[in-house]
């Protein structure tokens, strides 16, 4: 089969001339003569401390590409580290995601293997490689081993968000909260806990992305670095079988993913990833179909921030096939992988180690707890809710609105020792949806006054169009949409309203009637916070956003271009 790479290298010309000689730096003369060129699309960084370590998983990536008879290229890529990037990651996501599908389109390229870990990264890769259409294969970069503090396991995030609300509860001192700073990044490798990072690397397995078996090594293990090097290698073979996204993804790659979801307790993030990614192949995905199909999907991980462990945990026990033998029957046989089998082909390996982490589906953790959708006149176009973080009490509850325009609002108001507010309460914060915000950031899950911490409260119902950490937990309905900065009617609710959260009936309602709120007019905050100047990226991403229930993609991106590039300069 001709190679796309030969449009460059091939020609006796001038330009044939051009590419060749300029690439001739340490190659081998053979290099340009029908070899596939693999670039390893990096997103190693300083600054992605998470991902930091890729480039040695790159030199296994290299090799193994070598071996295969194909030409590694490496190509460093955007990337984002979550704890670092401001004013949030999911901002940049489609940044990262449009330059990178640019750089394969423009470059010489073949296929390309696909370095991510922190949270966005993977995502964005994904949605690239599903627009330019070219043969691609993840490696994801593995979870972090546990740290302990003071004899007890300490997971990245959640005992973040735990041992702070313990501070303001004035249950742990600051001090101590410091001091268990250093105790928590043991290694390498992203977030241990059942985050975004490490749903998102399971996940691209569970869609087929990745080579069998590797998803969840964590990132100081060496087999992830055989592991490397084994996709290095069939990257050179879905070349030369023209193993491509838009043929191996369909509808029940998505289905296999949200069944996996559901099962590993995954993060609520991954509904605007996958729904982006989906977008990008033009697989007809919607909101509703999480619920569909991952309502009664049994919970079987007993991982943080759900349960009590951690990533490397997972693995010890078994790993993402030791968790999908057991949801077997639910998974569509005919979805492909990259290895140009069926997942289900690859899951022989199935045995659970140890049962308190991997439970049976005889014994799971709870039995249906995929997310669950609700739909209401506060949320006509579908909001999230993952009831496995969520405390069972809180599933049907009425109470009064405490409304926050932004965060700014929040953080002036919430620590206010006469806040109107009790345990009943519903906290509502507006403003915080992909252009309202702008980016969509992890802040639904809005921290509770201290007043009410003080008092024993740990959960109460709270409400958002924004998102919510991966590793954090709480009865938090989010990505309200459509969000209130794009008129839905989450601007108009005051406080004092009330609201009414009914997830067994898959509502959430405010207590006014259909006249009543249609005739109210948004809060002028919502109006005023998109009304700012802007330039550049931040301009084009809230002209052109799209909504949560529809992943949150730059609506000109939707669906694939294909890698074809028509000109060229020389
Ligand atoms: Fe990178 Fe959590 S901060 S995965």
């Amino acid at each position: 089969m001709p190679l796309r790479s030969d449009e460059w290298y091939g020609g006796r010309d001038r330009n044939g001339f051009i590419h060749r000689a300029w690439m001739r730096r340490g190659v081998p003369d053979d290099a340009f003569g029908g070899r596939p060129q693999i670039a390893i699309a990096n997103t190693a960084s300083d600054l992605t401390p998470c991902n930091s370590h890729l480039n040695e998983v790159a030199d296994s990536v290299r090799q193994g590409v070598w071996a295969a008879g194909g030409i590694p290229l490496n190509l460093p890529v955007v990337s984002l580290g979550e704890t670092n990037v401001r004013p949030t990651a999911m901002l940049w996501r489609n940044m990262a995601a449009m330059a990178t599908e640019e750089m394969l389109r423009a470059n010489p390229i073949d296929g390309v293997v696909l370095l991510g870990g922190c949270d966005k990264t993977i995502p964005s890769l994904l949605m690239a490689a599903a627009s330019v259409d070219l043969p691609a294969v993840v490696v994801p970069g593995g979870p972090m081993l546990t740290g302990t503090f003071r004899g007890s396991p300490l997971g990245c995030g959640t005992d973040v968000w735990k041992l702070s609300e313990e501070v303001r509860a004035g249950t742990m001192a600051g001090a101590d909260f410091l001091r268990s700073e250093s105790s928590m990044i043991r290694s390498r490798g992203h977030c241990n806990t059942m985050g975004t990072a490490s749903t998102m690397g399971l996940l691209a397995e569970a869609l087929g992305t990745t080579l069998p078996g590797i998803a969840g090594t964590p990132a100081a293990d060496s087999r992830l670095l055989a592991r490397a090097h084994e996709t290095g290698r069939l990257a050179v073979a879905m070349v030369e079988q023209d193993r491509t996204p838009s043929r191996l993804l369909s509808a029940g790659s998505f289905h296999n993913a949200i069944v996996a979801l559901a099962a590993l307790g995954g993060s609520t993030n991954a509904v605007v990833h996958l729904l982006a990614i989906a977008g990008r192949l033009g697989v007809p995905l919607s909101l509703d179909d999480f619920d569909r199909i991952g309502a009664d999907v049994p919970l079987l991980v007993d991982l943080q921030p759900a349960g009590r462990f951690l990533m490397e945990d997972l693995h010890r026990a078994g790993g993402l096939h030791a968790v999908l033998g057991q949801v077997r029957d639910l998974l569509d046989p005919a979805a492909l992988t990259v290895t140009g089998r069926p997942l289900t082909d690859h899951l022989t390996d199935t045995d659970i180690w140890d049962p308190e982490v991997i439970r049976t589906r005889e014994a799971p953790l709870r039995p249906n707890a995929g997310i669950a959708v609700l739909r209401g006149n506060l949320a006509p176009a579908g909001a999230i809710i993952k009831p496995a973080a969520a405390s069972g009490r809180l599933l049907a509850h009425r109470g009064r609105a405490l409304v926050f325009d932004s965060v700014e609002d929040l953080h002036a108001r919430i620590d206010d020792p006469v806040l109107d507010v009790d345990a009943d309460s519903v906290l509502v914060l507006r403003g915080c949806g992909p252009r309202g915000y702008p980016g969509m950031p992890e802040v639904a899950n809005l921290p509770l006054p201290p007043k009410l911490l003080r008092a024993g409260v740990r959960d109460m119902v709270r409400i958002c169009d924004g998102r919510m950490s991966g590793t954090a937990y709480g009865t938090v309905v989010l990505h309200v949409a459509p969000e209130a900065a794009a008129g839905g009617p989450l601007a108009k609710i005051r406080t004092g309203d009330v609201i009414t959260l009914d997830v067994a009936a898959r509502r959430i309602d405010v207590d006014l009637p259909d006249d009543e709120l249609a005739a109210r007019e948004p809060a002028p905050a919502m109006a005023s916070a998109l009304a700012r100047p802007r330039r550049g990226w931040e301009q084009l991403y809230v002209n052109t956003v799209t909504g949560a229930d529809t992943g949150a993609d730059l609506d000109f991106l939707v669906g694939a271009s294909g890698h074809a590039v028509a000109r060229e300069s020389h």
